[in-house]
């Protein structure tokens, strides 16, 4: 998507796609020295993981497998109603696995504390989680965020895979919209 057809209901772009594919780059050569050795499954929160996974995963030296999930944490609105509900599981067992959560944010920490709790039930091998984005000033729960692409203020933002009401998930950068969108 082009930012020029949003006209007035972009505030402001926070993060540059380049400034996203440089921070990637850093986060998977992390990734890659923690996991070397050992077999690596990416499993990525549809919908607002798809472009942290598909740049992400790109960016790995290793071979890591990829599974996924549907979450319901939010309806049209911009808060976390706290309730979560499996719309999609995985297709994988997860037992004996290294499973690394992948998500595009952070926000009140509900949904993936919840995740979190769900997946280490499966017996796995460990769990941890990469996001792309992280709000400090929204978190309800403690969520450790083993590899954490930026921290952001507390405004709503779309883009990168984000969306507002299934818009703008398109957008190569991530941007806060124009509180008329909204309001
Ligand atoms: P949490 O449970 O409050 O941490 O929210 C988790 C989910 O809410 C994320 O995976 C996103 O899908 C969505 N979300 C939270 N904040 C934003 C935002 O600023 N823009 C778009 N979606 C968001």
């Amino acid at each position: 998507m082009d930012s020029r057809r949003m006209g007035r209901d972009l505030d402001k772009v926070l993060l540059s796609a380049e400034q996203i594919d440089q921070r990637l780059g850093e986060m998977a050569a992390a990734i890659d020295a923690d996991y070397a050795g050992r077999e690596l499954l990416l499993v990525g929160v549809l919908k607002g993981a798809v472009m942290v996974m598909a740049d992400l995963s790109r960016k790995l030296s290793l071979d890591a497998r990829m599974d996924w999930m549907a979450v319901s944490s939010y309806g049209s609105g911009t808060k976390s109603s706290g309730v979560v509900r499996i719309i999609k599981d995985l297709d994988t067992d997860l037992t004996g696995r290294h499973v690394l959560i992948v998500e595009d944010i952070v926000d009140s920490g509900l949904t993936l504390s919840w995740l979190v709790a769900n997946l280490r039930s499966r017996g796995p091998a460990s769990v941890e989680i990469a996001a792309l984005l992280r709000k400090p000033s929204e978190a309800k729960v403690h969520v450790d965020v083993r590899y954490c692409g930026f921290d952001i203020p507390g405004e709503f933002v779309v883009g990168y895979g984000l969306d507002y009401d299934e818009r703008y998930r398109s957008l190569p950068f991530v941007g806060t919209l124009a509180p008329h969108v909204y309001a």
